[in-house]
């Protein structure tokens, strides 16, 4: 690899080119695309959370005008593959967990349809369910490995040793809650037959992984399914893999020989399609006497299904942030009759740092030493666990230039110090991070078209983030061209295959590939080329991915307001400084960042998915109730980033950003809870009631 790609157009702080269609109302999303003929899906769901389906009356809801079929496990076609049984929708009549797919009403209106659903009788022979994630369970386990293949368990030295001689220790525990992804566009799904060919319009952050995963399912093959989807209302990890809505609305076409859509409504969304796993983490640490790390260790308590695993990597990022010769990760699983967990923005980095950034702080404080301090003095030289250099690592200059910016310089460490009106002021810090990886498979095509314009094709998916634009940008500077004499097309498996929009790698990963493409293209046809001239491109192999660790840091500033009185909390202040290589565009970055932020306040004060044991069900399955921080919650914000250069991520430099501004975010806020209250609150989320 030479040296990155010149900027000229990447680096422009350029308006999205989606972002008029989409402020005006004339962007497609997934429900809205006009297909003839189309019916309305909506599901049945099972209301006990173990069991069987012992028989289904669905006279009544087939007496009423306008339903089109009731679909049981009785009379639903057959899948050609039940090997992911969260996709086996209506395969048996097993009940796994409360709000499991296990009927389905077709009707002319979506109102008929979940009327009609309402109407469907089923008896159930149920058997006990146990929801309860505890970390003294006897039957909890260690999986193969964790999302998506890192090693389970690590360990280096002799950390019981090392605990016991270490002049400053700590063991504690910390936990984060169950979480709802909560996208504003809920999950949708059309799915038209034509003969044995179906069109999907889905809502989902990869349309080519959509097609592969669900062809075999339906016992097609992939070049006869088509996904479609332009745009998408968000997804933050949920629209990452085809969740049962998927699979259910093609095989509901399927039966009544019509299309389908099936728009997964906001209460459904808390049953069908992945959540964050509660996680309970044990974690250990000791430090000499001038505040050096001697041994760091992380057991996780984390639940999936009974009936697909699913294992967030929560320990993972403690095994690359602080040095330390003595440590141990480890993850164990209690395998519940609940919904099957997936991704949710960050899997691992998310929950982990909030107890690992928690811990580092009251380690700090324990040592005498600024937190700031405490975590320069215990900046590895390389990758502790794998003694991989980092291709860059810069976040002590985060660390610093938020503090700069912050105004941290004159912080009186001690906590309940600082009192303004009735309310209890303090500040945090908190460190984060993501890996900067790529995902293969992607191709582009470059064509030079009759209008003398730049098309470049890849079925890359835009979920927010920014793609429409940053690619262009991308394209623009591989090619030597204008940003406006390019054409971007993504979002349709009619297009060259893309990896999936997850794990911060999109842009990383499409963007070698669209230079790969410009670079065959330009060799191909020169700066003028003729008509039709087309060339195509892949993302090639990065010899150094086998030889640094790469990952993007940050540093997260929190200012909180407690009342003295009722303790209610207010973030009055976030600030964070990322170094996360090239920043393609300032503009959708600093969206990222906020968004990200602005998420991991809200998992600090105010989500929490509620589980009544009893029936297994989360009672606030709503956005009433399942709170995610609004306009009111956030008061100043302010994302930053420094100059960084890395040669060896990729040819772009760029380390990814969708992820990182969530992680850390809740440390920072519940650090700066306790210097301002002196409570430490170690469980998620931090409400009034933890500090009375
Ligand atoms: Mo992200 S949770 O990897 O879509």
């Amino acid at each position: 690899m030479t040296g990155l790609l010149p900027a000229r157009v990447i680096g422009q702080p350029l308006e999205r080119a989606d972002g008029m269609a989409k402020v005006t109302g004339t962007a497609t999303y997934a429900a809205e695309h006009p297909v003839p003929g189309l019916t309305h899906l909506h599901p049945v769901q099972a209301t006990i959370a173990r069991g069987r389906v012992s028989a289904v009356d669905t006279a009544q809801a087939e007496a009423l005008d306008g339903v089109i079929a009731v679909l049981t496990p009785a009379n639903a076609p057959r899948l050609a593959s039940t090997e992911d049984p969260e996709l086996a929708v209506l395969q048996s009549d097993e009940v796994a967990f409360r709000g499991q797919v296990i009927g389905a009403v077709v009707a002319t209106t979506p109102e008929i349809a979940r009327h009609a659903a309402g109407l469907v009788q089923v008896s159930y022979v149920e058997q006990p369910h146990d929801v309860a994630l505890r970390p003294d369970r006897a039957d909890l386990y260690a999986p193969d490995k964790v999302n998506p293949a890192f090693p389970t368990d690590t360990e280096q030295g002799d950390v019981p040793s090392a605990l016991a001689d270490a002049a400053v220790r700590l063991d504690q525990t910390y936990t984060t809650a169950w979480y709802h992804n909560n996208p504003m566009e809920p999950h949708a799904t059309i799915a038209s037959w034509d003969g044995g060919d179906l069109t999907l319009h889905d809502s989902t952050q990869g349309v080519t992984a959509v097609r592969d995963t669900v062809a075999p399912v339906l016992g097609v093959a992939p070049e006869r399914v088509r996904v479609i989807c332009p745009h998408v209302g968000g997804g933050f990890g949920s629209k990452g893999q085809p969740h049962v809505h998927l699979v259910l609305a093609a095989l509901a076409a399927k039966a009544v020989g019509r299309p389908v859509r099936l728009v997964v409504t906001r209460q459904q969304m808390f049953a069908l399609v992945g959540y964050r796993t509660p996680t309970i983490q044990r974690i250990r640490m000791g430090a000499d006497r001038t505040g050096r790390l001697t041994a760091i260790s992380v057991d996780v308590v984390e639940q999936t299904s009974r009936i697909k695993e699913f294992a967030e990597q929560t320990a993972v990022p403690a095994r690359m942030m602080y040095a330390a010769p003595h440590r141990r990760t480890t993850h164990r699983l209690a395998a519940l009759d609940v919904p099957v967990p997936s991704w949710m923005r960050a899997p691992g980095e998310c929950p982990g740092m909030f107890g690992l950034e928690t811990a580092v702080d009251e380690m700090a404080a324990a040592c005498g030493l600024d937190p700031i301090e405490f975590r320069v003095r215990n900046e590895p030289e390389r990758d502790p666990e794998t003694g991989r250099p980092f291709s860059s690592r810069n976040l002590v200059a985060c660390l610093r230039e938020g503090a700069r910016r912050f105004g941290w310089a004159h912080r009186d460490p001690t906590p309940r110090a600082r009192r303004e009106a009735g309310w209890l002021v303090g500040t945090g810090v908190a460190a984060s991070t993501y890996p900067a990886g790529r995902i293969a498979g992607s191709s582009v095509t470059i064509r030079f078209g009759p209008d003398r314009r730049y098309q470049v094709e890849t079925a890359a998916a835009d979920l927010g983030t920014g793609t429409w634009t940053a690619l262009r940008q991308i394209a623009a500077d591989a090619l030597g061209v204008d940003y406006a004499e390019v054409d971007l097309r993504i979002g349709d498996t009619a297009l060259p295959p893309a990896s999936v929009a997850g794990g911060s790698t999109g842009i990383a990963s499409w963007g070698s590939a669209v230079l790969d493409a410009a670079e065959a293209f330009r060799d191909k046809f020169g700066a003028n080329p003729s008509e039709g001239d087309e060339a195509s491109g892949g993302m090639p192999d990065n010899p150094h991915t086998e030889r640094y660790a790469m990952h993007a840091f940050g540093a997260q500033f929190a200012e909180v307001r407690v009342r003295e009185d009722t303790g209610e909390i207010r973030v009055s202040r976030l600030l964070g400084v990322f170094a996360a290589g090239r920043i393609v565009n300032p503009r959708t970055a600093r969206s990222q960042f906020i968004g990200g932020m602005t998420m991991g306040l809200s998992m600090a004060l105010h989500e929490q998915s509620v589980l009544d044991q009893r029936f297994g069900h989360i009672v606030n399955h709503d956005l009433a109730e399942y709170h995610i921080a609004a306009n009111a919650d956030v008061a100043e914000l302010e994302a930053h980033w420094i100059d960084e250069h890395d040669p060896y991520v990729n040819p772009l430099g760029t380390k990814g950003i969708g992820e990182i501004g969530i992680v850390g975010t809740a440390a920072a806020i519940s650090n700066a809870a306790h210097h301002a209250t002196g409570v430490r609150v170690r469980d998620l989320p931090i409400t009034l009631d933890k500090f009375l």
